[in-house]
C-alpha cells in the first residue's frame, strides 16, 4: 500500500501531499510517504524487533559502502551528523596525533573547531568557498610537517555544493603515509566512491540526506582495526564509538536510549534506497533534478556560484540578483507560498541562497521550483535576476 500511495503522491506535484511543504534543503529534506509510516509504532529498545532492524541498519550501510565485515563495520551514533562526525574525530584521532584539515566551506571549519574543542592537534587548508582542496597541496602540506598522521576531508562541502575531488586526496593521503576521514554527510548514498583510488580509515554521514531517512541517527563506517585501537581515546563517553561498537556487538543493543521511531523510518529508507536501484539510481535522479534546475535558473538570469565542474547533484548556490528590488526574505516567502522551501546562503563571501537536488522528490518538482521563481521575480518586478558584475568577477578571480 505504501509504495502505491508514494507513487501517487510523487507524481502529484501540483498538489503537495497533506499540504506538506516540499523541502529543497540538504536535510532535513521530503521523505517517501512509506518512510514516515515506518514511524507509526513503539518499539522497545531491547527488544528482539528492534535489535533486528539495528544489526539490518548496520548491514544494509556496510552495504552501500561497498565495504565488508570483517575488515569494515557500520557504528549508528544518536543524535545529528555533527555527533556523528565528533564522535568519529573523537574516537579515532590520537591525542598526540595531529591532523591535516582541508576545509573549503563550514563544514570543513566545523571540523577545524570540534578539533580545537576537543584538544586535538591539527592544521588547516582553507580554500575559501570556490575551490576544492587539492592531492598536491596535501602532499605538500604533510610534507611541510612531519607530525601530520591523518587527513580530514569533507565529501560535498554542503556549505556551497562543492565536490571535493576525494580520490585524489586519498591518493595523496596514502602516498604520504597517512590515514584518511571523510565526512561523506552529504553525499554518502548518491555519490560513489571509487575505493579502488579511495581508502579510508572511517567515513560519516546520517539518515536525513542521500538515503532520505528523517534526522536523528548518525553512522560511521570504520575500519575494524581503528575500532578496535580507539578503546579509551575518545575524549567523551556518549560519543565513544569504540564503546558504542563493542555495546552493539556484544548483545545487538544500543548502550544508551535509541531513537527507535527514527531507526525504522531509517531502514525503510534504506530498503527503499536499495530497491530503487542504489547509489548509481539515486545518483542519476539527483543529477537530473541538477541539471534541470540550473537549466532553468539560468534562463531566467540567475547564476550559480561554482563553474560547472564543480556543481555536485546534491545542493547548488546561486548568487543573489544584482537588480536592488531583490529581498531574499521576501523572495523566500514568495517560493514558500508555493509549498517549495529553499535555503539560505551559508557562505563567507558573496549574497546567496541554495537550493537543494535531494530528497524524495523528481524533476517536476525541480520545474516547479522554476516556476515559482519566476514568479517571484515578477512579483518583486525584476526582469533579469543576473548577478553584480563585482561578484562574476570575484567568482573569476577566486576560481582561477
Ligand atoms: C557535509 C556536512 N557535514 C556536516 C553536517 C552537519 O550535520 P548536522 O547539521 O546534521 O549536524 C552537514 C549538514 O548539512 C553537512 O552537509
Amino acid at each position: 500500500m505504501t509504495a502505491q500511495r508514494e507513487n501517487q503522491v510523487f507524481d502529484m506535484i501540483e498538489a503537495p501531499r497533506l499540504g506538506e511543504p516540499y523541502l529543497l534543503t540538504p536535510g532535513p529534506l521530503t521523505t517517501a510517504y512509506g518512510v514516515k509510516e515506518a514511524m507509526l509504532r513503539d518499539w522497545g529498545s531491547r527488544d528482539g524487533d528492534f535489535i533486528a532492524m539495528t544489526a539490518e541498519m548496520r548491514e544494509r550501510v556496510l552495504e552501500i559502502s561497498g565495504l565488508s565485515a570483517p575488515e569494515y563495520d557500520c557504528v549508528p551514533m544518536q543524535g545529528s551528523g555533527t555527533f556523528a562526525v565528533e564522535a568519529m574525530l573523537g574516537s579515532f584521532l590520537p591525542r598526540d596525533g595531529k591532523a591535516l584539515v582541508l576545509a573549503n566551506g563550514a563544514y570543513g571549519l566545523r571540523i577545524g573547531k570540534i578539533l580545537e574543542r576537543i584538544g586535538r592537534d591539527h592544521t588547516l587548508i582553507d580554500k575559501g568557498d570556490y575551490l576544492p582542496p587539492r592531492g598536491e597541496e596535501v602532499t605538500a602540506a604533510i610534507a611541510a610537517d612531519p607530525k601530520i598522521t591523518y587527513v580530514v576531508v569533507v565529501h560535498c562541502e554542503t556549505s556551497s555544493g562543492i565536490l571535493n575531488p576525494i580520490e585524489e586526496i586519498a591518493e595523496a593521503t596514502k602516498a604520504a603515509g597517512c590515514k584518511l576521514f571523510i565526512d561523506a554527510m552529504s553525499a554518502f548514498g548518491a555519490i560513489p566512491i571509487d575505493l579502488e583510488r579511495v581508502h579510508y580509515a572511517a567515513l560519516a554521514a546520517s539518515s536525513n540526506k542521500c538515503i532520505e531517512g528523517v534526522p536523528g541517527i548518525g553512522f560511521v563506517v570504520a575500519e575494524t582495526s581503528e575500532l578496535e585501537a580507539a578503546k579509551g581515546n575518545c575524549h567523551s563517553l556518549s560519543l565513544d564509538l569504540h564503546d558504542q561498537w563493542i555495546g552493539l556487538n556484544k548483545d545487538g543493543q544500543w548502550r544508551f536510549t535509541p531513537p527507535t521511531h527514527v531507526l525504522a523510518a531509517f531502514v525503510e529508507a534504506l530498503r527503499r534506497h536499495a530497491a530503487q536501484g542504489g547509489v548509481v539510481a539515486r545518483g542519476a535522479r539527483y543529477t537530473r533534478n541538477r541539471d534541470v534546475l540550473v537549466e532553468g535558473m539560468r534562463a531566467l538570469g540567475f547564476e550559480t556560484l561554482l563553474s560547472e565542474h564543480w556543481l555536485s547533484p546534491i545542493i547548488i548556490t546561486f548568487f543573489y540578483p544584482a537588480d536592488p528590488a531583490f529581498d531574499f526574505n521576501r523572495f523566500y516567502d514568495l517560493i514558500r507560498e508555493r509549498n517549495i522551501v529553499i535555503y539560505p546562503g551559508k557562505l563567507t563571501v558573496a549574497d546567496s541562497f541554495r537550493i537543494g537536488c535531494i530528497g524524495q522528490l523528481g524533476e517536476n518538482v525541480m520545474r516547479e521550483v522554476i516556476a515559482a521563481s519566476a514568479e517571484a521575480l515578477n512579483e518583486m518586478g525584476i526582469k533579469d535576476a543576473a548577478p553584480t558584475e563585482e561578484a562574476l568577477a570575484e567568482r573569476k578571480k577566486l576560481s582561477a
